[in-house]
């Protein structure tokens, strides 16, 4: 059993991807070109937002877009404690200061109201100021962006959605990636669409900050790459890449998200009396990065995945660590708010395997050994 099937997934759309990779190869045009503009023209066109800038993975789209808005030395960068690495990480990397939020137990997503709270701290204390909040639509499940909204209005702060593990979810009918000032996206492998290798996008409706993205991404270049006019990255997607991704997309909207989303269903009606199930907030849908579970406690975790493993069941620890407590970050900043839910939530959660190409077998004997495990 897979964790998530990349190989079925690649199976089903061999066709599109192979004759896809065959016209690069045959086209000898590997960075930029056709299929990097189209693909950024059709998830434009998906997410809702004006403009889709490509880049080379998904901690460069947040860095790029710090970048972009001139965040650095003393600035505060509001960040949840319980994600990737990456969130947390771009932030020293422009000279600002993450500043650690509290996360909702229900949902594992930025908390509204220990954000406000660490606002006022970081305000109250004056040392810093506030500029970003970079909300995480974690394991697939968009944050709470209409109260999230609320706070970047009153304390008029930019709104960073950080769509690395989200790409494909919703509130209502707007989709991910288009509810922050930018927003970003990640296509790892093992992201809801994934490429063959690291990619990365930026989005966003504000023309300037996309040209500026746009410069930044290759060498700060000005009319051209040998004309540059600020200091940037190497931050491409290769063009490879990009014909994966746009023959993997159609079956991505299509099929995929419907299949994760039945998987998920299924899980949850069956595990619901054993675990606690992943909650989804009324009117958002999940493009489930992960399926995220709780236990008991850390002891109870530990023995379940011993369990799974004598059972040939592979699961994760996403994550189990909060970032506060990175050694990396330890000189980058202090705690303004209590993180307890973080540190609970990284002795309890467990994901199971989640992909389009589940078994029905699979998913029923996945279930059978949680309710062995308790009964
Ligand atoms: C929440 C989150 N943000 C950012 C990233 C960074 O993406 P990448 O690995 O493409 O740099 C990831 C990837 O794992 C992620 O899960």
């Amino acid at each position: 059993m897979e964790f998530r099937d990349l190989k079925n997934q690649y199976l089903k759309n061999k066709t599109a991807i192979d004759s896809a990779i065959q016209n690069v190869l045959l086209s000898s045009h590997f960075i930029g070109g056709e299929p990097v503009s189209q693909l950024e023209e059709k998830l434009a066109d998906y997410v809702g937002v004006k403009h889709c800038i490509t880049c080379a993975n998904g901690t460069d789209a947040l860095q790029l877009a710090l970048m972009a808005w001139e965040i650095g030395e003393g600035d505060a960068v509001f960040v949840p404690d319980f994600t990737f690495f990456s969130t947390g990480e771009v932030v020293p990397w422009v000279q600002a200061t993450p500043v650690f939020v509290d996360v909702d137990k229900d949902t594992f997503n930025l908390s509204p109201e220990s954000l406000e709270e660490a606002i006022q701290n970081v305000i109250r204390e004056g040392k810093l100021v506030p500029k970003v909040v970079i909300a995480v639509d974690l394991f697939g499940q968009p944050a709470d962006y209409p109260e999230i909204r609320k706070i970047t209005q009153k304390y008029n702060l930019l709104l960073l959605e950080d769509g690395a593990q989200g790409f494909g979810g919703r509130i209502g009918e707007k989709k991910a990636c288009s509810f922050g000032d930018i927003s970003t996206t990640s296509f790892f492998p093992a992201k809801p669409l994934g490429c063959y290798g690291d990619g990365g996008a930026v989005f966003t409706d504000n023309d300037e900050w996309a040209e500026l993205i746009r410069s930044y991404k290759v060498h700060g270049k000005g009319m051209d790459k040998y004309d540059n006019v600020r200091i940037g990255l190497n931050s491409r997607l290769d063009t490879l890449q990009a014909a994966v991704l746009l023959a993997k997309f159609d079956c991505f909207v299509n099929e995929e998200i419907d299949a994760v989303n039945s998987v998920a269903k299924k899980y949850s009606e069956c595990l619901v009396n054993f675990v606690d199930v992943p909650i989804i907030k009324e009117g958002f849908l999940s493009s489930w990065a992960q399926y995220t579970i709780k236990v008991k406690d850390k002891e109870n975790r530990d023995k379940i995945q011993i369990f799974f493993n004598e059972n040939g069941i592979p699961s994760m620890v996403y994550y189990s660590k909060p970032l506060h407590f990175q050694k990396a970050f330890k000189e980058s900043t202090n705690q303004y708010v209590s993180l307890n839910n973080t540190v609970e939530l990284c002795n309890k959660v467990l994901s199971l395997p989640m992909h389009p190409y589940m078994q029905k077998a699979e998913v029923y004997k996945i279930i059978k050994a949680i309710k062995n495990y308790y009964v």
